[in-house]
Formats: C-alpha cells, sequence, structure tokens
C-alpha cells in the first residue's frame, strides 16, 4: 500500500477522502453542533502534511445517512467551521459538491488551500449498489484533481463512489491515518502479543456475531458487557427482566459459549449489574446479581465486582482490545462500569486498542486522558470488519496500484 511519502503532491490537487461521520447536538437558535470532534483531528495530520507539501487539499466526506437528496440538518457546514479552528486557516465549503460552484471553488485554490465538499451522501451515485453510477460520480470527483488520498479508516469497509470507485481512477495513496489504522489491526489479526484480552459492549449482540466467531479462535479472554450481555445472561438461563434481550440470537450466543469452552477461551459475562426501574438517569437503582435481576427492572451497567473482575484480567494482558461501552456511561448512575474498563486500560502496560466510536467517546467524555490509550481507532464498523479477518474493499483498492 503506498503512502502519501510516495507521492508528488507539490503544486498538485489532491482529494482526500476523510471520515468526517461526527455526533452532533442541537445548539443554540437551532443550529448543530459536533459533541465530540476526534474524528476532524485526527484528519490533521494528513491535512497537515500535504498543505506543508504544497498540495491545494480538496477534502470529500459524509455525515449521516441522508438517503442520496441534500438535508440540511447533515450539512458539512458545521465541520468546515471546525477543521478551519483546528487547522487555522479558512475551510471554504463546495455547497455543490461536484457542481459548478464547487469546481469554481477548486479551480482558485493556491497550494496549501483547503475546500471541503459538501456532504458526498447528498449525492444518491456515492452508495449506490450500480457500479456504473458509482463509476460516473468517482470520475465527476476524480475531474477536479490529480491524486486521491484515502484518509477516512471508518469508511474503508464501504464499497462506495469516494472510497474504492475513485481510487482506480487516480494515483493513490493511503493517508497517514489509514496507513497507521490499517498497521495496528494486521498486527491484532496477525501476531498479538499474548494474553491477548478483548472486551465487547454496545447494545447490539446481532451487530457483534462475526466478530466474537472470528475472535474467539484467536483470544485467550473474551469479555462481554453492555446491553449485549443480557443476551449471554439469557443463554445461560437467567432471566434478565425488561434488559435489552435479542430473543432470536439466544441459540448463537449458546454456540458461542460451548466454542469457547471447547477451544479453552475463557468467556466471561457479567456477575452482577446496575438495574434501574425505568430507562432514565433518574430512575431508581440497585446493584444485583446476574441471576437475580427482577420483572419489571432493566441491567443499564455492569456491577462493581463485574468491573473488578474485567479490570484484573486486563491488568496482567499483553494486548487488549476494547470495542463497546459497558453500559449506558452518557447518564451518570450507569457510567461506572464503562469508566473502570477505561480505567484499567489507561493503566495497562499492554499494546490497547479502542475500537468503536462510542467507546473513543466514551474516553473523551469521561474526561480521562487520550495519551494513556495505546491506539483509538477511527472506525467503528470498520474496526470491527478488520477483527472479523475481513477483506476491506477500501484497503483491498490501494493495495491493487
Ligand atoms: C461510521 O460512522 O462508522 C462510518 O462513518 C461509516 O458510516 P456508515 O455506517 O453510515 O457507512
Amino acid at each position: 500500500m503506498k503512502s502519501l511519502d510516495d507521492l508528488d503532491v507539490a503544486g498538485r490537487t489532491v482529494i482526500v477522502r476523510s471520515d468526517f461521520n461526527v455526533p452532533l447536538g442541537d445548539g443554540p437558535d437551532g443550529t448543530r453542533i459536533i459533541t465530540d470532534d476526534g474524528r476532524i483531528r485526527a484528519s490533521l495530520p494528513t491535512l497537515g502534511d500535504l498543505r506543508r507539501a504544497g498540495a491545494k487539499v480538496v477534502v470529500v466526506a459524509h455525515l449521516g445517512r441522508p438517503k442520496g437528496e441534500p438535508n440540511p440538518s447533515l450539512s458539512l457546514a458545521p465541520v468546515a467551521a471546525r477543521l478551519s479552528e483546528l487547522l487555522d486557516a479558512p475551510v471554504a465549503l463546495g455547497a455543490d459538491i461536484t457542481g459548478p460552484q464547487a469546481r469554481a471553488l477548486v479551480g482558485s485554490m493556491s497550494a496549501g488551500d483547503v475546500v471541503l465538499l459538501e456532504n458526498i451522501r447528498f449525492d444518491a451515485r456515492e452508495t449506490s449498489k450500480d457500479p456504473q453510477e458509482r463509476a460516473a460520480l468517482a470520475a465527476e470527483l476524480a475531474s477536479l484533481a490529480d491524486l486521491y488520498v484515502s484518509d477516512g479508516f471508518g469508511v474503508v469497509h464501504r464499497e462506495q463512489a469516494s472510497v474504492t470507485d475513485i481510487a482506480r481512477l487516480l494515483p493513490s495513496a493511503a493517508g497517514r491515518l489509514v496507513h497507521k489504522e490499517a498497521s495496528v489491526f494486521a498486527r491484532l489479526l496477525a501476531d498479538p502479543a499474548r494474553p491477548y484480552v478483548v472486551i465487547l459492549g454496545g447494545s447490539k449482540v446481532s451487530d457483534k456475531l462475526g466478530v466474537i466467531g472470528n475472535l474467539i479462535g484467536r483470544v485467550d479472554r473474551l469479555l462481554i458487557g453492555g446491553g449485549m450481555a443480557f443476551t449471554f445472561l439469557a443463554a445461560q438461563g437467567y432471566r434478565v427482566g425488561d434488559s435489552l434481550l435479542e430473543s432470536d440470537q439466544v441459540d448463537a450466543v449458546k454456540g458461542f459459549i460451548d466454542q469457547a469452552r471447547a477451544s479453552g477461551v475463557t468467556l466471561l459475562t457479567p456477575i452482577d449489574v446496575v438495574i434501574a426501574d425505568a430507562f432514565s438517569a433518574d430512575a431508581a437503582t440497585e446493584v444485583v446479581a446476574a441471576d437475580a435481576i427482577p420483572d419489571g427492572w432493566r441491567g443499564l451497567d455492569i456491577g462493581p465486582r463485574t468491573a473488578a473482575l474485567f479490570a484484573e484480567q486486563i491488568a496482567d494482558a499483553a494486548t487488549v482490545v476494547w470495542n463497546g461501552p459497558m453500559g449506558v456511561f452518557e447518564m451518570t448512575p450507569f457510567a461506572a462500569g464503562t469508566r473502570a474498563v477505561a480505567e484499567a486500560l489507561a493503566a495497562s502496560n499492554a499494546m490497547t486498542v479502542v475500537g468503536g466510536g462510542d467507546s473513543a467517546a466514551a474516553i473523551r467524555l469521561l474526561g480521562l486522558d487520550e495519551a494513556d490509550f495505546g491506539h483509538i481507532s477511527t472506525g467503528g464498523g470498520a474496526s470491527l470488519e478488520f477483527l472479523e479477518g475481513k477483506t476491506l474493499p477500501g484497503i483491498a483498492v490501494l493495495e491493487e496500484h
């Protein structure tokens, strides 16, 4: 895979695909504000290097899933403003993507300038299943530039016009972020130092079936928390009250439990949980054993004994991967489990990798120091597909050239 160092970018126009799919909240006067800018900051090494080398930088990105038509609430305007602050340079927004206004903007650029094209998913061809439609949009994008740099690690698992098709039309390379992330995940797949511990959380086990199936053959310990843990508890015959439960996954989970036992992998599920009588920060709460969740109550975090058990499993590990929060960390009464796991990772000397937007956002929201974590991935689905051992189209296409 070529890197930025293999491209001669001085005076040339470079399209950079970044992943600026950041969480948004409502600001004053109905404006949209960015609640976590981690993905924008992660793009700075590539954008900075290109600017210093004298490139004209045209950034392409998406925000949300606008279904192929313009949607003002998913405009990249707040991202352009934040990027401009972080770069300490103007970032103009190409509002019509590959239309006359964007073309004129790109045509007027000087070395070191940055233009951000509007949400590429406002154009239905970006995510089209029809390769010809995608190729047509890719050709329009390619006609704006001389070179292509793939730096949106969070989208490399997508076969989309600005991720894969364009890389076939222009001399291409991986940006700093894609290079760094791909190397970390390749190392996890090929040769992880042991003991190798993976902690999985988040709400849905159905999103993680592939990754669990792949990991059972590779890891030494698999620790399960978050909403998905209740399907594991149900698979062990426990009643889970009103907790999240994917009944249609109970058999698959039973299969994982058997597989782990047969292959000598330690699979740990919560031994206690924080329960609440409603999904609310003001709900009544209690800590109960995992097999004693009463009807009418729901588990919203792992309990303190589980948190201590997980921290112990992390303490002597040589490689730790964490994907998905342990509870509803956005609400203070249910944040302790996620905080305990994050603190155990921060204190560990292991190679630590945090994957998935939610876990990375949790680290920042809980006020922990990002510098204490080995690698915080910007990829959600992409990092999971890497761990599943799948071929990612946005990486494969860079390796073709
Ligand atoms: C993500 O947030 O994981 C990436 O930006 C990909 O977004 P998508 O799942 O909408 O393709």
